[in-house]
């Protein structure tokens, strides 16, 4: 087969200085694992903006089409506040997940043991926490017509519509059904049956695209509001979880602060699969450019790094690889090594960005 190909959008702010990091892990898997990619680095929001004046360029968004995979560092910042709408550094990521159709948004809450304390729930409820939220990111309640302010007799009346084919629902479900295979092979799905019609047939496709293509995945359903209650109160009960748009863009934030903190948090979002049998697929970290911190050293590249240990997972099917990069990661953690991000109030002295990488990249290589 093919080398696979990866393109890389640093982005804006820390974007750069996370994906500096970044590639230092994808050349040691290149070099110790004999696992090369074809790295293409094109531009992307601000960058984007400043060298072609817009936030991606036609040829890039080709790229993107074209590559097996992307990853995305972040985009923003304050110098591009007075922008139009359109010329947005934002409107530079939303071309992308619109054109690629990345219909499933994956967010996993993985709670490392050594940052356990952080999190607000007790050491025992989130400690070797890994499940995965999938969320619809295409239809549902943010697109659904008809939506407006409208005027009714004397007063207004705002409207949103939750819409949702048989096929939207299905190929998220299927989504759901490929990552759960590998990973504990089970799926919960939420929605809320019980009083909207779209849930009931949310329910119905889920379960009989179960029924027939993937009757070896245990699958349950449960109402979405329960089941926030059950990520508070027991979340290791569940391994993947699929939802529509409106309750995963909830239910993902809070499953997200189960583990804490913004520079930890990875994503990918998927879209249907291409020629080669992989989904069409952008990744990136969950936090934004920081324009706070950016150019002082101090960013966490965890987030991104972890995204790319998704991409090894769920794009290159290198599950053990990734296993290795995650690990890697764990053990710099409980050697006790905290961007200032981690750090608790006690002090200690933080590690810097490139610090962070160069012992992620050690770490890896004791693992050989
Ligand atoms: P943000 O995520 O950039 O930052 C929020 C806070 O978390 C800041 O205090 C920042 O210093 C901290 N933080 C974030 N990532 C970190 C990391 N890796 N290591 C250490 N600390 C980290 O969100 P904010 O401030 O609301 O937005 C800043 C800019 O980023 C805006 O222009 C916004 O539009 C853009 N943005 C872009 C996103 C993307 O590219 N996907 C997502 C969110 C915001
Ligand atoms: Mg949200």
């Amino acid at each position: 087969m093919s080398t696979p190909s990866l393109l890389i959008l640093p982005g804006d702010g820390i974007g750069p200085e996370v994906m500096t990091e970044v590639r230092k892990i994808i050349d040691w898997f290149g070099a110790k694992r004999d696992l090369a990619f074809d790295v293409t680095e094109d531009l992307v929001g601000g960058a984007a903006y400043d060298a072609h004046g817009a936030p991606l360029s036609d040829e890039t968004m080709e790229k993107a089409q074209q590559a097996d995979a992307v990853l995305l560092g972040a985009v923003g910042g304050p110098k591009y506040d007075v922008l139009d709408f359109s010329l947005k550094p934002e409107r530079g990521l939303l071309r992308l997940r619109k054109e690629m159709d990345l219909y499933a948004n994956l967010r996993p809450a993985q709670c490392f043991d050594a940052l356990a304390d952080f999190s607000s729930l007790k050491r025992d409820v989130v400690a070797g926490l890994d499940i995965m939220i999938v969320r619809e990111l295409t239809s549902g309640s943010y697109f659904g017509e008809p939506r407006g302010i409208f005027t009714e007799g004397n007063e207004r009346v705002g409207i949103n519509t939750q819409r949702y084919t048989e096929s939207e629902i299905a190929r998220v479900a299927r989504s759901a059904f490929e990552l759960a295979k590998r990973r504990g092979n089970k799926v919960c799905s939420m929605e809320k049956a019980n009083v909207m019609e779209s849930g009931v047939l949310w329910r119905e496709v889920v379960q009989k695209v179960h029924d027939e293509e993937y009757p070896d995945v245990e699958l349950s359903h449960m109402y979405a509001d329960a089941g926030g209650m059950q990520l508070c109160r027991w979340p290791k009960q569940f391994d993947v979880i699929v939802t529509d748009n409106l309750f995963g863009d909830l239910l993902s934030d809070v499953a997200a602060m189960l583990t804490g903190s913004l520079g930890m948090l990875p994503s990918a979002s998927l879209g249907a699969p291409m020629a080669n049998g992989r989904p069409k697929a952008l990744y990136e970290p969950v936090h934004g450019s920081a324009p706070d911190i950016a150019g002082q050293g101090k960013a966490n590249p965890i987030a991104c790094i972890l995204s790319f240990a998704m991409a090894l997972r769920y794009s290159f099917d290198e599950g053990a690889e990734a296993d290795r990069l995650e690990k890697a990661v764990e053990s710099v953690l409980a050697d006790g090594k905290r961007t200032a991000d981690l750090m608790q109030a006690e002090g200690g002295t933080p590690v810097s960005t490139s610090e962070m990488g160069d012992a992620i990249v050690a770490a890896l290589d004791a693992s050989l």
